[in-house]
């Protein structure tokens, strides 16, 4: 794939093919990320710097901390991907940031530092969105070509997406009230789980009975999602023991269970109804053992299932490196600004 974008200072045609290096930074959210990607698909360096250990003191992230984090550690993570790489900035193609949706203080961050790079070294800057990243992050290591539909799982976003091609992209439905993620987070806390709870929800759940309590799936038309009801009736269940010994692996189980049956249905019917042969999870909660087991079970009904190492499911700067070589981007320009919603 041969891609022509202009340097930002200069304005000279820049040529990307599969043997050019994109720098990737990550900064939307809590992690603060650089990377060093070849072609797209091969990984030279990945580097991210958590910040959960900061923000599980307050049960969330709180962004103006986690701007001012960023801003620690930015420097630090592209000087280590540039040292694992063992390359120098200019040995790299074009430079790329997530530029949204995510908390605005801390795109900033990362998208002044990858229009810094991009003048300095007189290379194209390229700006990604954060959901097409996730989607990227299914190009590492794989052959993987559009067609595809992808499920879309984050703190932030639920959706089912037909990638077309690489510039075609149409949602064919969404959460209308909370994110998978988000409720993940909320019914863990409601049992006492500390943040982040959704991995800590998904260990307990694999020990408990799916079928313990029978949890209501929310019936909303065509490819939409709801869960809020489904938090609603954890936290009934919750309060209905009153202060009696909670079953808290089997409550763990059946909220596992009524969630990945929920996103496994609609997802077989887009498979269905598009005729496409491939399927792809994205997202923090792609890293979620049940909802995997379930989606990479359409495999024995023919479908070619891919879903990323665990590492590139939640937010990482390889994924971005990969979605500016992949993805037809429309903010290459120094005038782009950060947004905080799709
Ligand atoms: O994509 P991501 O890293 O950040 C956003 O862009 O939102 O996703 C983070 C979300 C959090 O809500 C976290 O609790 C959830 O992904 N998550 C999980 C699991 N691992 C991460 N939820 C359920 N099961 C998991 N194993
Ligand atoms: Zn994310």
């Amino acid at each position: 794939m041969n891609k022509i974008k202009n340097t930002l200072f200069s304005n000279k045609p820049v040529t990307i093919n599969e043997n050019s290096l994109i720098m990737g930074i990550e900064s939307s959210c809590d992690e603060t990320a650089c990377a060093i990607v070849k072609g797209g698909r091969e990984v030279i360096a990945n580097v991210v710097a958590s910040q959960i250990k900061i923000h599980e003191q307050y049960g969330g992230v709180i962004p103006e901390i986690a701007a001012r984090e960023h801003l620690e550690a930015i420097n630090v993570v592209i000087e280590e991907a540039l040292k694992q790489a063992g390359v120098s900035g200019n040995e790299i193609s074009a430079f790329a940031s997530t530029i949204g949706p995510g908390l605005v203080g801390c795109l900033l961050v990362g998208m002044n530092a990858a229009k810094t790079l991009s003048l300095v070294y007189d290379k194209p800057f390229i700006g990604v969105n954060h959901l097409n990243a996730h989607l990227a992050a299914n190009f590492i290591d794989t052959n993987l070509e559009p067609p595809f539909i992808a499920l879309l799982v984050s703190g932030g976003h639920t959706q089912i997406i037909k990638v077309s091609s690489y510039s075609e992209m149409e949602i064919m439905g969404e959460t209308i009230d909370d994110a998978v993620g988000e409720a993940y987070d909320k019914v863990a806390r409601l049992i006492g789980l500390p943040y982040p709870g959704g991995p800590k929800l998904d260990k307990l759940a694999q020990e408990g009975n799916p079928h313990a309590f029978k949890l209501p799936e929310a019936k909303v038309g065509g490819y939409d999602f709801s869960f809020s009801g489904l938090k609603t009736a954890v936290l009934r269940l919750v309060k209905s023991f009153d202060g009696k010994e909670m079953p808290v692996k089997d409550i763990c189980a059946s909220f596992q269970e009524c969630v990945s049956s929920t996103l496994f249905k609609k997802v077989r019917n887009a498979l269905l109804e598009t005729g496409y042969k491939q399927v792809v999870l994205a997202g923090g909660v792609a890293a979620n053992s049940e909802i995997r087991k379930k989606i990479f079970n359409l495999k024995n009904e023919g479908f070619e299932v891919y879903a990323p190492i665990m590492k590139y499911c939640t937010d990482n700067a390889s994924m971005v490196a990969s979605s500016a070589y992949f993805f037809e981007n429309t903010f290459d320009d120094v005038n782009v600004e950060v947004f905080s919603r799709a």
